[in-house]
């Protein structure tokens, strides 16, 4: 399928069926080729929410979306949180321009690496382990990755958050890092908060933050939290990147089995997160038009009802498409 925009711009979709629906008729989650096949014939992937109460596992989403990111070494999950319209904001008294900022979150190490093991499974003697991988190489990394992103987008400051006053092997490793890195970039300002001190400030005072940076499992928690900031997970939007790598884009939320078939789940996240992808594909004029038209909308209130607005998911996807195709 090949899509062209109003300015001409182009852009080639295949569709791959990986789902519920065929693990469910046939066993696959993903093809034994097919992360092969995504490094070597796509510049990007665009996933939808993975999680279906029919797999109760949730093994397909699991190996789809944590293979994606762990095999294809996406270590970077950029989360931008940014406040479209004061309405949105749970908060009082917050505008727009107070929450803007971005949340990259280490994507292919930590607890979800699914190390660790059971003894004694079932009594009244078992115990559980579940590992915390942290590399010197894998943050290092991030870290870097978070500066380099401050830079081109002229921001200011890059906060480290972790638990490295009880976690103090991981945290140690982080924090040293933190601290070698920060000192190449003399020009942007460098912060520590604790993990627990940075979910109370996002909500007494999210105007402080710019770019933030952490660890794979406070990140997961920290951008629900940044989300509901920002109008909730239906508004969130998301890239799982590795620089000259084909890189993957997915809205934040899951897949809201509540909503299912219903025609409710707002589809900004999944709008913004394709904006976002186009972006990185460098189309940046594409991008800038489609997050306007995603602004206007929910000025206008053209949106689902979790924003305030009373269209279902296909009238208000349809309504920002159609906003889309009138402007050059
Ligand atoms: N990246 C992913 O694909 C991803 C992320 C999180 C959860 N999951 C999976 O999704 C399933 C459901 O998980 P969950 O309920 O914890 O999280 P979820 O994100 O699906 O939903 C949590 C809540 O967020 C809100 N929400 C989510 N999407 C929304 C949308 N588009 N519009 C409006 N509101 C929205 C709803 O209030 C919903 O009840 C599980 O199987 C889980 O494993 C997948």
């Amino acid at each position: 399928m090949k899509v062209v925009a109003a300015t001409g711009a182009a852009v080639e979709f295949k569709i791959f069926d990986w789902s519920a629906d065929r693990y469910l008729k046939d066993g696959t989650t993903v093809p034994p080729d097919g992360f092969a096949t995504l490094a070597r014939d796509f510049d990007a992937i665009f996933v939808g929410a993975l999680g279906d109460p029919r797999v109760p596992s949730n093994i397909h989403a699991k190996e789809i979306l944590l293979g994606m990111r762990f095999k294809m070494d996406l270590y970077a999950n950029v989360r931008p949180v940014k406040l479209l319209d004061e309405s949105l904001c749970p908060l009082k008294n917050v505008k727009p321009e107070d929450v803007d900022f971005v949340v990259i979150r280490e994507n292919t190490e930590g607890p979800y690496v699914d190390a660790g093991g059971v003894f004694k499974p079932g009594t009244v003697d078992e115990i559980a382990t579940q590992e915390d991988f942290n590399t010197r190489k894998g943050v290092e990394r991030v870290i870097r990755y978070a500066f380099e992103l401050a830079r081109k987008e002229g921001r200011k400051k890059v906060l480290m958050s972790d638990k490295s006053n009880v976690m103090t092997y991981a945290g140690g490793l982080w924090q040293r890092v933190f601290k070698l890195v920060a000192a190449e970039y003399a020009d942007i300002q460098s912060q520590h908060m604790y993990v627990d001190t940075l979910c109370m400030h996002m909500v007494r005072d999210p105007k402080q933050f710019d770019v933030i940076v952490t660890n794979n499992m406070f990140g997961d928690i920290i951008t629900d939290l940044a989300a509901a900031l920002q109008g909730g997970l239906g508004m969130a939007a998301s890239g799982n990147i590795h620089p000259g790598k084909t890189s993957m884009f997915e809205p934040v939320h899951g897949s809201a089995p509540p909503f299912a078939g219903k025609n409710i789940a707002n589809p900004i996240g999944a709008i913004s997160t394709a904006a976002m992808m186009l972006e990185h594909l460098g189309f940046a004029s594409e991008s800038a038009r489609i997050n306007q038209a995603v602004l206007e909308a929910v000025r206008e209130k053209k949106t689902t009802a979790d924003i305030g607005g009373s269209l279902g998911t296909k009238e208000a996807a349809e309504s920002i498409a159609s906003s889309l195709s009138r402007t050059k």
